[in-house]
């Protein structure tokens, strides 16, 4: 991720998720408005670009040569957490099933232990996704986690 990559994926953002997929919740009416666009601009550049506030690394999946999505991987201790979206187009394809084992890939060599995920017991696609990544989902009320050993 830089600044190019992140207008970008702004705009993969805009054109095919829902903001509720892709960041935190931000008041307003429904859809991408200007502060959403600009929500989520900061929330990369916090999170990712600026060395002050970093907490994690984001890629930018390119699909075909434009951005279809992102994927993350945050250090928590010995473990990561991983995150990844994408656009609506790129779903069901196996582009997520790609970028996991990418997503592993990159966790191992960093070092860590266990990566670490969750999502919502309703979200049929990250779960497929994590129990084709061979992990055991852990189900508590609306919450999915998932902690996969590294080594
Ligand atoms: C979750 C997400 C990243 C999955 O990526 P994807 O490219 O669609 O997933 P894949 O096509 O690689 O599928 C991976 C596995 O999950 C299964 N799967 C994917 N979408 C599914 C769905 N909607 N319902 C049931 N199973 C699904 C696939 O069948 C596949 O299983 P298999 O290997 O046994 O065939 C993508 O759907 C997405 O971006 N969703 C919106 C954002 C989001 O919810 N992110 C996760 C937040 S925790």
């Amino acid at each position: 991720m830089d600044e190019p990559a992140l207008a970008r994926l702004l705009d993969a953002a805009v054109a095919g998720a829902d903001p509720l997929e892709v960041m935190p919740p931000v008041g307003g009416p429904p859809g991408w408005t200007p502060e959403r666009r600009a929500a989520f601009l900061e929330f990369h550049r916090a999170r990712c670009l600026n060395s002050a506030t970093a907490v994690e690394r984001t890629w930018v999946v390119d699909v075909d040569g434009e951005a279809a999505g992102a994927a993350r991987l945050q250090p928590d201790g010995d473990a990561v957490e991983a995150g990844i979206w994408l656009s609506r187009s790129s779903r069901g394809r196996g582009i997520g099933a790609r970028v996991t084992a990418l997503l592993l890939a990159e966790a191992r060599s960093s070092g860590a232990a266990r990566l670490l995920a969750s999502t919502t017991a309703g979200n049929r696609g990250a779960r497929g996704l994590l129990e084709g990544a061979g992990a055991t989902l852990i189900v508590e009320g609306d919450e999915v986690t998932v902690e996969l050993p590294l080594s």
